[in-house]
């Protein structure tokens, strides 16, 4: 019933793709018709086709599910009601994501607005204990004391959501062509994955690859990349872990003045170990002051002593923070990002949603995140099963629509 399908159903779970592995780890859970499903973080590496169909399945499920998501187009389209964990507590709003935002920036402006309160009051007290103290009003000063701590002991926690900031910039534009691809054609071996690509790319496109996994999205950028003028091929070597040739027939031609910023799907590779995160940072531009360096670190949550910690134990969502920080210091003019937000939490992936929508830059983007496509992209590249690429020059809404290219 839940369309895995019959010759699968022999094979080892190691073999299966990230979407048939959620199928049947569902299947395994639904036994028994639970009454409840507890479902943790279950769209991380499945493709949109599989996150579309987990969707209407969850939709159909009669039972109570409990579900954790970075995904904010599929909290939106099945939750009801929304747990935030925030201020030391857990309250349940009702309706989606966006209804709860909506909701937890009244009570938040209302909270902040008596913190705000009492620590006015606090500082007035204090004030009054430091003028007379020494003096004669010892039982006023007195009652104050415990007034303030009284006012200590109620006051409410604060917000514990941090907000990266991104900011994407571009030391110099790059010229108006950013790319000419001219049947571009790559094979493993026998097993052809994109056959005969012809695009041309402008500056300040935002092209969205779309398609399911193993479609030839990486494979592609692959391609792209190793003839790109500014990402060496030792970096790509390390993140793709491929030594043949990337490009099997056609050609690759950059634009005048382009200057790439990538992060690979396998970014951590990119991450050498045996450092701290400052030193890593630091070498991708040594002429940057320290302060800049820090700065940015700062901006993507690596507070002071977070600086200092090692490159060997970084967490995936900390490495791609790092990675943000490369590119921030980098300020290319073209930013190809392939599944930057696999690691990413909800509040990350939305400030990376709006900086792509501010960055003057061309992007190329791998994400199986509808609201990033949807809010992001000017174009759509969508690998098809064929090997084609479908080249649709407007937003993911009219394509889904239906509208001509
Ligand atoms: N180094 C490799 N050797 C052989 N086949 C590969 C290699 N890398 C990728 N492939 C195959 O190429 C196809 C496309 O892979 P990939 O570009 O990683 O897809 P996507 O990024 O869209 O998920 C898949 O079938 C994959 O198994
Ligand atoms: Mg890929």
């Amino acid at each position: 019933g839940l369309d895995i399908p019959d010759e699968l159903h022999e094979r080892t779970m190691g073999e299966l793709q990230g979407g048939q592995k959620v199928r049947v780890l569902l299947a395994q859970a639904l036994f028994g018709n639970p009454q409840a499903l507890l479902l943790d973080e279950p769209t991380n590496h499945l493709d949109l086709d599989s996150i579309h169909w987990l969707k209407t399945f969850l939709n159909r499920y009669e039972g109570v599910l409990i579900v954790i998501s970075h995904d904010r187009h599929f909290l939106n389209g099945v939750c009801t009601h929304i747990a935030d964990i925030d201020y030391q507590t857990i309250i349940t709003y009702t309706g989606s994501y966006d209804d709860m935002v909506v909701a937890k920036t009244q009570i938040r402006s209302q909270i902040e607005g008596q913190n705000a309160q009492r620590e006015k009051k606090i500082a007035q007290l204090n004030e009054f204990i430091a003028r007379f103290s020494a003096g004669t009003r010892s039982s006023q000063v007195q009652s104050r004391r415990k007034e303030v701590e009284r006012l200590q002991v109620t006051e409410l926690a604060k917000s514990n959501i941090q907000r990266p900031f991104l900011k994407f910039e571009q030391k110099r534009p790059s010229g108006k062509h950013i790319m000419e691809l001219e049947g571009v054609t790559k094979s493993y071996g026998n097993a052809p994955v994109i056959r005969n690509f012809t695009a041309s790319i402008t500056r300040g496109e935002k092209i969205a690859l779309m398609g399911r996994n193993g479609a030839g999205k990486t494979t592609l950028l692959n391609a792209l990349l190793a003839n790109s003028p500014t990402v060496p091929e030792a970096e790509l070597r390390k993140t793709s872990g491929y030594d043949g040739e990337f490009l099997t027939e056609g050609k690759v031609i950059w634009g005048h003045e382009a200057a790439v910023g990538y992060f690979a799907q396998d970014h951590k590779a990119l991450i050498q170990p045996g450092m701290t995160v400052f030193e890593w940072l630091h070498q991708w531009d040594p002429a940057a002051a320290h302060e800049e360096i820090r700065g940015l670190l700062g901006q993507m949550l690596f507070p002071r002593d977070d600086a200092e910690k090692r490159t060997d134990v970084l967490s995936g969502g900390e490495a791609a923070r790092l990675i943000f920080c490369k590119l921030m210091l980098q300020k290319p003019n073209i930013l190809v990002l392939d599944e930057p937000t696999n690691h990413l939490d909800l509040e990350s992936i939305n400030a990376l949603n709006i900086a792509l929508q501010r960055y003057p830059g061309t992007v190329l983007l791998v994400t199986h995140d509808e609201d990033l496509i949807d809010e992001v992209a000017t174009r759509i590249w969508h690998f098809e099963a064929d090997h084609k690429i479908t080249d649709f020059k407007g937003a993911y809404e009219e394509y889904q629509a239906g509208v001509p290219a």
